[in-house]
């Protein structure tokens, strides 16, 4: 394995907006010889859209092991085959490619946790705010679910119309109301705070009405602190990227949030080529994270017949998939850290020993609890730290606390929870059980109000009264 191939993934814990980041050892060699470790030189990844229902087909399965290192699912993370009925979730068919990804050190996107197509019938049925309360706590659910394993989130996919000048497309979601995608986002970053939370869209490769009604979007969410991270372009072409295809993808990077080729297939003559332009877009615009292509071969395309892929139908390299590792090949790789000097150790003088402090009273009780609420016009969400600040660990806790009039709680997680309205107790699920002396949790869960979405006045852990931070 060449140095470029070797790529690792890091979690680091960071405030919100953070994510998995690559980490990838760099050192000036000879091209790469795959396409994930071709982007790998530039600290980009390049992925493939796989189905569950292929994973037992070894060309397939090949291809993707040897050439990718990021992996999206082409349906299996969706509405309908998460939440085929209300409040039953079944991870099953997304779990295989979940862990076959972090069996190979692949990166995930997950895909997606709110569209008008694919929704399960029983949300079909649904309207307004029950229908609001239903798709956030799926996104809550999900989100939650896969905490610590998805790089980027497509939290909100193709909200936007074709041919209504950049307006909003019409759907039973945005019928909830214009800020049903805030709400996904702020319910998406309290279940997921290291994941990166992206909006999703297709005939958005150039600039366009509709590409800058996404653009206007981004703007007001970035200057009024809803927490959004990325923008995914689809990029399903035919024979060539638009002209101002890197123009626009700067723009978006301008506003602060990173950039996503997130379904790229190409059909068309001048298919080699038009990859190419891509690739290189993507290369040229510092915050473009990645590439993935939807499908491997051509015979697993949703393009049926059109044969938009890098891989034939029999599993080999067509002359798109030349071009797009030439293109990879010839970025220039991202400069090796200096590595920081080590400063030569003094010695340690001998400490004189001090005395043991007499342990005083916690002054602040044993418990201390940050309470933060991301409202919407009828619900928010609710994310609880608790810290212990006494001197010993917990062993089971129980935090209690009352609720203002109005505010209903639909749904929950990290927490087993004991009402809805009014007297709440929120307790340990097994795997948080033990609070360390110093220790925190985090759980919450998201509610409907009538207008009032003040913070409990106090909170009691194992029946002592907590501080509030
Ligand atoms: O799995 C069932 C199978 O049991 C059944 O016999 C068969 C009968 O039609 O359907 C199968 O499900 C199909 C599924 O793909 C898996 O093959 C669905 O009908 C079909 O609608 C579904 O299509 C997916 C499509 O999204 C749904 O709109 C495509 O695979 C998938 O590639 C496509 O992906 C979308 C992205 O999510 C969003 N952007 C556009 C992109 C292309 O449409």
């Amino acid at each position: 394995m060449t140095p470029h191939a070797i790529l690792t993934i890091a979690r680091r814990t960071l405030v919100a907006g953070a994510a998995l980041v690559l980490a990838v050892p760099l050192t000036a060699s000879a091209a790469a010889a795959t396409l994930g470790a071709a982007a790998a030189q530039t600290n980009r990844y390049f992925g493939a859209a796989i189905a569950a229902g292929r994973m037992n087909d070894s060309t397939y399965m090949t291809i993707l092991n040897r050439e990718f290192n990021q992996v999206t699912a082409e349906n299996e993370m969706k509405w309908d085959a998460t939440e085929p009925s209300r409040g039953s979730f079944n991870y099953n068919n997304a779990n295989r490619i979940v862990n076959h990804a972090i069996s190979r050190g692949m990166i995930i996107r997950g895909h997606a946790l709110l569209w008008h197509q694919q929704m399960p019938g029983w949300a079909q049925g649904l309207s307004g705010s029950t229908l609001r309360s239903a798709m956030i706590n799926h996104v809550t659910q999900v989100a939650t679910y896969f905490r610590g394993k998805i790089h980027s989130w497509d939290v909100v996919n193709e909200a936007f119309a074709d041919g209504n000048g950049g307006g909003r497309r019409q759907s039973s979601l945005q019928a909830t109301g214009n800020d049903w995608i805030e709400a996904a986002f702020r319910a998406a970053r309290a279940a997921d705070p290291g994941a990166k939370l992206c909006y999703n869209d297709y005939n958005t490769d150039g600039i366009n009405a509709k590409s800058t009604g996404i653009y206007n979007m981004v703007r007001d969410f970035k200057q009024r602190g809803v927490p959004i991270d990325c923008v995914g372009f689809q990029s399903h072409l035919t024979n060539s990227a638009p002209s101002d295809y890197q123009a626009n993808l700067q723009r978006f990077a301008d506003l602060g949030v990173d950039v996503q080729i997130t379904e790229l297939d190409i059909s068309g003559s001048n298919q080699a080529n038009a990859y190419a332009t891509v690739t290189r877009a993507c290369l040229a615009v510092a915050r473009c994270n990645g590439i993935t292509v939807w499908g491997i071969r051509d015979s697993d395309s949703w393009r049926t017949g059109a044969n938009p892929l890098l891989f034939d139908s029999s599993g080999n390299k067509k002359a798109a998939y030349t071009s797009v590792l030439n293109a990879l090949n010839a970025a220039t790789p991202s400069p090796t850290p200096t590595p920081t000097p080590t400063p030569t150790p003094t010695p340690t003088p001998t400490p004189t020993p001090t005395p043991t402090p007499t342990p005083t009273p916690n002054p602040g009780g044993p418990c201390r609890v940050a309470y933060s609420v991301n409202p919407w016009n009828t619900g928010y969400t609710a994310a609880i730290i608790v810290t212990n600040t006494g001197s010993s660990a917990l062993n089971g806790w129980a935090l209690a606390f009352t609720l203002p009039s109005g505010q209903t709680i639909t749904g929950g997680w990290n927490a087993a929870y004991t009402g809805s309205s009014g007297q709440i107790t929120a307790r340990n699920l097994s795997y948080n059980n033990a609070i360390p002396a110093g220790g925190s949790v985090e759980f919450g869960f998201q509610a409907t109000h009538t207008g009032n979405t003040a913070a409990p006045t106090s909170f009691t852990l194992n029946g002592s009264t907590c501080t509030t931070a």
